[in-house]
């Protein structure tokens, strides 16, 4: 199995482009099943979970060109299985994704249902009953969702809790549903904007994406469109991160600033210089040893689970102690254990990490346990004295595109074993 060794002390220094998010891409890919004719999709990231997407896609019937600038076609014509088997939804929890534009299009979906993960229990009570308010009837049989509708109705949906991928679910299903629907504490994540841009462009009438208040027409079909998936914010913070946590000077292209006020306020905070322009951001830390900082995450645009991990490894170096409280998943601190390997001084209470910040850390064998967990050992293994080795490479491959190489142009001594 696939390891990452990297030896630690070198301050990152230069330019990397960002890649397409993840987290709009996969949604995106889905939404073009709604349509009745294909679509073309650009800035595509070559992850894992695209390949998992396409598979799944795939093996519905949609038949999938990918040219060698990673640009997708989706012909979804010839869609004739309406299914997402539990052997590909394990491996990738957003394939329930596919639940609402199944229902809305095709009137079924058979989805297994998710199990849980390593970073919670991750229900999605919210994804079912959206889609029951809108019409479908929902059951959960031999762990499979079923969901059925002869055609989707438009209703006003309040979800108790902001969910990301639930509001890009029911979003989906009720742009072809009968009348109007109103999604109240809706996601405001640029990816949910990203999505309702897509869908727009497909025909679909919605309003008011980003803020937390959805108001979607139903519309009778949908076409295809072509559409270039915006960057991806995560990736552009988890680079900036490996510049501040390595004292060093990286620049972050073609991406898109404004998605990262939230992380960029806390990496000012460590002391980082940061120059902003149009597409592209520049942290420079002078070589000095970043300040801790406290961290709270939060919905869009609050600052972002995903970036929970990253921040957690620069505070283990940084100057001071650091309070880090996630309030998005429970058992988001898998990465700590890992840290402590290398000498991290962190203590867990509930859901929140007291980080005291130490002089060095030292390399050793660590185990990645998921996709952003693995991106903060990375990060800390840039750091530490010595050679650390990262196993489980798989959950870094799933979202993070040629990760060794965008870091190995930067100066940092890593590869893939
Ligand atoms: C998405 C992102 C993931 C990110 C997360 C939070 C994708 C593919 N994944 O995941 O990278 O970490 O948003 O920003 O976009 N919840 C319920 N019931 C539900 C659904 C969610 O209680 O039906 C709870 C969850 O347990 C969690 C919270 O809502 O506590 C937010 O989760 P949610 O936004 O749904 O996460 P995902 O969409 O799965």
């Amino acid at each position: 199995m696939a390891r990452i060794e990297i030896t630690g002390g070198v301050p990152l220094d230069g330019e990397v482009w960002i890649s397409g998010a993840k987290n709009a891409v996969l949604p995106i890919l889905v939404a073009s099943l709604l349509g009745d004719k294909p679509s073309f999709i650009s800035n595509v990231p070559h992850l894992q979970d695209v390949t998992t997407t396409m598979e799944l896609l795939g093996r519905m019937g949609a038949s999938l060109a990918v040219d060698d600038r990673m640009r997708i076609e989706i012909d979804p014509r010839g869609m004739t299985q309406f299914e997402a088997p539990y052997e590909l939804v394990k491996t990738m929890r957003a394939s329930i994704l596919v639940l609402g534009p199944l229902v809305a299009r095709y009137g079924r979906a058979v989805v297994s249902l998710p199990g849980g993960c390593a970073i919670g229990s991750r229900p999605v009570d919210l994804h079912l009953r959206g889609l029951q308010q809108l019409g479908a009837e929902v059951a959960v049989v031999n762990g499979n969702i079923e969901a059925s509708a002869k055609r989707l109705k438009g209703a006003n949906i309040i979800f108790d809790t902001v969910t990301v991928t639930g509001t890009e679910n029911i979003m989906m299903a009720a742009t072809l549903a009968k009348g109007t629907s109103v999604l109240e504490n809706a996601a405001q994540e640029p990816e949910v904007v990203d999505l309702a841009n897509f869908l727009n462009a497909m025909g679909a009438r919605i309003s008011g994406a980003g803020t937390n208040t959805l108001v979607i027409e139903g519309v009778d079909s949908l076409q295809g469109a072509e559409y270039s998936v915006l960057p991806d914010r995560i990736e552009t913070g988890t680079y900036l991160v490996a510049a501040a946590i390595t004292r060093g000077h990286v620049r972050a292209t073609r991406t898109r600033p404004r998605d990262l006020d939230s992380v960029i306020e806390k990496l000012r905070e460590t002391g980082a210089e940061i120059e902003i322009g149009d597409d592209w951001i520049d942290l420079n830390m002078h070589g000095r040893r970043p300040r801790a900082v406290d961290i709270t995450t939060a919905p869009y645009p609050g600052f972002a689970t995903d970036m929970q991990a990253q921040f957690t490894a620069l505070n283990t170096i940084a100057e001071g102690t650091a309070i880090i409280t996630e309030t998005i998943f429970e058992n988001r601190f898998m990465h700590v254990q890992e840290l402590q390997r290398l000498g991290a001084d962190i203590t867990v209470k509930g859901n929140t990490a007291i980080v005291r910040g130490v002089r060095e850390l030292n390399g050793a064998p660590i185990m990645a346990t998921d996709l952003r967990a693995s991106a903060g050992l990375v990060l800390a293994g840039l750091v530490a004295r010595g050679t650390t080795l990262v196993d489980r490479v798989y959950h870094i491959d799933r979202g993070y595109e040629i990760i060794e190489e965008k870091l190995g142009q930067l100066g940092a001594r890593i590869r893939r074993i």
